[in-house]
């Protein structure tokens, strides 16, 4: 079992990602982390509360960060990807259930602690709350098992950014936060760009969930309408990326993606405020810090089948649990 931290900003596609995780047979939910990003923090909490009651998930919400630390490249939230509500504007009933009293970067902190080593966090909103745990405890890198982030871009199969030409949206939302989590020595894997927009998810594929994978795949298949139109405005295709579940994918199969060890920095102002810049561990670079930086894993190459073939028959499972 693989004793999991889910940490979302939960709009559209980080729902789909909690479902998957939520299905998935060898996953230990420990809690549900929220941060400000694709809606307000008071949004995505109530959204994963939502979430987490609708299907029966026995893992506690922890509110996290509702800012970034210094800069972003924002100064409102993405209703037109998400919608006013970040769940597609679906209607969500008044919610009773609250959340825990810990902040969400405390709760990193307890759990990682009370659980050496044995700590899967997988972070697919801003890394704010990540940031905030590693201020709080220095020693979190040598607590988690691994850090799994989905944000950034590299330029691996012609990817650079989706909020600027160079920037990715989670790392673009607070790149303060991310080049410290980055230079951390956490044993991080990022799923960036490079890999979530090679997989896409089509009308076809909506339509099986919402035939065969009972609730879950209702509410996949309703959430995902506002998801698509923005998608097809944006490219003319109603298809989307797969980007948040693409994180869970590498956290449950890691064998279908392929990946390289890079030191990696995250430019925090000016035109490529967001833009994630990596170094090559095998290259001696005449000038600054780039040799020191300790080594992460990034994502370059994907097996799309495989991960939308995962997906689906994890998202199957939803039968059995109605
Ligand atoms: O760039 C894609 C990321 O931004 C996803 O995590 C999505 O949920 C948004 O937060
Ligand atoms: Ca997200």
């Amino acid at each position: 079992m693989k004793k999991v931290i889910f940490d979302t900003d939960i709009g559209i596609d980080d729902a789909m990602a909690l479902l998957f995780l939520h299905y998935a047979r060898d996953v230990d939910l420990q809690a549900i982390v929220t941060g400000f990003g694709n809606a307000s923090i008071e949004d995505t909490t109530r959204n994963a509360l939502y979430v987490r009651d609708r299907f029966n998930i026995a893992a506690p919400v922890y509110r996290g960060a509702e800012e970034s630390m210094s800069t972003s490249l924002f100064d409102s939230y993405p209703d037109f990807v998400h919608g006013k509500n970040g769940l597609g504007d679906i209607d969500i009933p008044h919610i009773r259930a609250t959340h825990e009293s810990t902040d969400g970067a405390q709760a990193i902190v307890d759990i990682a602690t009370a659980n050496p080593g044995d700590i899967s966090l997988v972070a697919v909103g801003r890394l704010s709350n990540v940031a905030n745990a590693l201020k709080l405890c220095p020693e979190l890198p040598q607590l988690l098992r691994e850090l799994i982030v989905m944000g950034g871009a590299f330029g691996f199969n012609g990817h650079r950014g989706n909020v600027s030409p160079v920037a990715e949206a989670n790392i673009a939302g607070d790149p303060e936060a991310a080049d410290i989590v980055f230079q951390s020595g956490i044993p991080t894997t990022i799923v960036g760009l490079d890999v979530t927009a090679q997989t896409t998810m089509d009308d076809n594929f909506f339509e099986l969930l919402k035939n065969e994978a009972g609730d879950a795949g209702q509410f996949i298949f309703d959430i995902s309408r506002h998801y698509l139109a923005f998608h097809e405005e944006r490219t003319g295709r109603h298809v989307c990326s797969v980007h948040d579940s693409s994180a869970v994918a590498y956290l449950l199969a890691p064998e279908l993606f392929t990946t390289r060890d890079a030191g990696v920095r995250v430019v925090s102002t000016g035109p490529a405020m967001g833009q994630t810049i990596w170094s090559d561990p095998n290259v001696s670079y005449q000038t600054g810090t780039w040799n020191e930086l300790p080594r992460c894993k990034i994502c370059t190459g994907v097996d799309s089948r495989g991960l939308l073939t995962l997906y689906r028959k994890t998202l199957l499972s939803a039968v059995d649990h109605s």
